[in-house]
């Protein structure tokens, strides 16, 4: 992201941050999501030569909170032109002397907007259009300078702008597809008032990507983590690109694998790309680390300490060796930090970013922090990696240790690794298996009653679990049809010991989340 144009979104807790970004990257305009905090940690991030525009995005807080998360007032004097959206609008407003109070009633969902400004932001915007709110503070008096540029009927300071000092701000969000106009609006924002050339492609992240690698690893050596998911593959393959045999990727054999994953790391890794792939079997380790524990979160607290600790020990064998590569990605980050610096809005930790013990020695490097998972699969593709490895299905760092709920243990293991590689095939087999996110067993901690032949059964109970989603944010069950459901429950209770019983989850995310730990 050195030398291209940019735009820095900083993240002050909306559930709709990635959107903007989302947004912004289909106008092939880069951009960035940070913390608030990052701005004062990382120069480059307000340096107009790179940062092009600053997005402060929604959130929970009320500007009034004790603590409430605001920008420093310099961030707005620098000529970079900003778009406050939401509680991002009020933050502007209330820094600059305007007067932010509660509406008295909350504001939720579609609202007709009317434009009294038909320019810059809303140049070519249709005069009335749907716009899409959500909030309960909203700016009853814009700080001086501003001039307001649409109302609702709720809110007459729906939008605001100055101009000379390039600072925009809007009450609704244009992020989101509610929004009728909310693209215009957005591309206004990035070509006519932030001036983006909007030239941001795969191919150009790629050539960007390693160049930063080269001059950032030098001559030392990297080691990473393959885990023969999209996202590490994808990481090995540029890091490859850029360094060549400096790269050492470790494939560590955690035990907590789905059917026939090392040989296929084996055969694309180091037979075709002849790249230097070291299979680590650790499984005892980590069967021994997991023994006895139930919660979830200790679960994948325990793997994370468990990886690092083989990373340590491989690459103190190796010499020079500096940094750690992963494959973490976009929502991997963003789900795993809150925008108040704290775990309040942790949904689950992700051990790829969560579980890094503090006294870890290696630097890290994490070529892909930046990207989304389309458009890593897109980068894997330009770099040649197969079909198979690309379009496999997301599968967690904890491996099958959080799709058995309660106690990991080898039994249980062998029977939801083989109830999965049928769920796989028949999905596979019925031509379903890209249409799908995920498709994956879980294995319930609870016996159930079963007839086999004549003798009474009593054994465990595995749960299907089918989504679509775009980007594991929200996700759908899948409907699937009831006789590929019907193979897949025969095939598991005939074939699979220890299991008499099949269900089909039918909960969307949210309320529920994807995997069920
Ligand atoms: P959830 O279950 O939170 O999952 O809806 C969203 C996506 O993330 C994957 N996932 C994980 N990936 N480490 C990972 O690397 C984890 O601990 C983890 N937990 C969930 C999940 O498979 C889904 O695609």
């Amino acid at each position: 992201m050195d030398r291209h144009e940019a735009i820095v979104i900083v993240d002050y807790g909306s559930q709709y941050t990635q959107l903007i970004a989302r947004r912004i990257r289909e106008q092939r305009v880069f951009c960035t999501i940070v913390a608030p905090q990052d701005l004062s940690l990382r120069p480059e991030l307000l340096d107009p030569s790179h940062t092009k525009g600053l997005i402060f995005s929604g959130g929970p807080a009320s500007v009034y909170q004790p603590h409430a998360p605001l920008p420093d007032r310099r961030q707005l004097e620098l000529g970079i032109p900003v778009l406050g959206i939401c509680y991002g609008m009020q933050a502007i407003a209330k820094l600059l002397g305007g007067r932010v109070e509660a509406s008295g009633t909350r504001e939720y969902g579609r609202t007709v907007l009317t434009v009294t400004e038909p320019n810059g932001l809303f140049h070519d915007v249709k005069p009335r259009f749907t716009s899409w709110m959500s909030h309960g503070d909203s700016v009853k008096e814009p700080p001086a300078g501003f001039r307001v540029l649409a109302h609702t009927d709720n809110t007459p300071v729906a939008a605001i702008a100055d101009p000379e000092r390039h600072l925009y701000a809007l009450q609704f969000h244009p992020e989101v597809a509610h929004t009728e106009e909310g693209e215009k609006i957005l591309r206004n924002f990035l070509f006519r008032i932030c001036g983006c050339r909007g030239d941001w492609t795969i191919q150009s992240f790629l050539e960007e990507a390693v160049a930063t690698i080269c001059r950032q690893v030098g001559k030392a050596r990297v080691i990473l983590g393959l885990s023969g998911g999209v996202d590490s593959s994808v990481a090995a393959v540029l890091l490859h690109r850029a360094i060549g045999r400096q790269l050492s990727c470790l494939f560590v054999d955690n035990g907590l694998l789905r059917r026939g994953e090392r040989a296929q790391v084996d055969q694309t890794f180091r037979q075709h790309f002849h790249m230097d792939v070291r299979t680590v079997d650790a499984a005892d380790q980590f069967l021994a680390r997991l023994r006895g524990v139930e919660d979830p979160e200790e679960k994948r607290k325990r793997i994370g300490e468990a990886f690092v600790r083989v990373f340590e020990a491989e690459a103190g064998a190796m010499p020079d060796v500096e940094f750690l590569a992963q494959g973490t990605l976009y929502p991997d980050v963003i789900e795993s930090r809150s925008a108040w610096g704290g775990p309040s809005a942790t949904i689950k930790t992700h051990h790829n970013v969560g579980g890094l013990p503090k006294g870890m020695r290696l630097k890290l490097i994490e070529p892909l922090r930046d990207l989304f998972k389309d458009e890593v699969r897109e980068l894997g593709k330009i770099l040649g990696l197969p079909d198979e490895i690309l379009f496999r299905h997301p599968f967690p760092g904890p491996g099958l240790a959080v799709r058995i709920l309660g106690e990991v243990t080898p039994e249980r293991l062998e029977m939801v690794r083989e109830a999965d590689a049928r769920i796989v095939e028949e999905v596979q087999r019925a031509g379903l298996y890209q249409s799908l996110w995920q498709a994956f067993a879980v294995l319930l901690p609870v016996k159930t009653v079963g007839v086999m032949g004549d003798e009474r059964t009593y054994e465990h109970a595995v749960a299907v679990r089918a989504v679509t989603s775009q980007d594991a944010m929200t996700a759908d069950w899948a409907k699937l049809p009831p006789e590929l459901l019907e193979r897949m429950a025969s095939r598991i209770i005939s074939e699979v010991r220890g299991v008499n019983r099949v269900v089909y989850d039918i909960s969307s995310k949210p309320p529920a989340t994807i995997e069920w730990e």
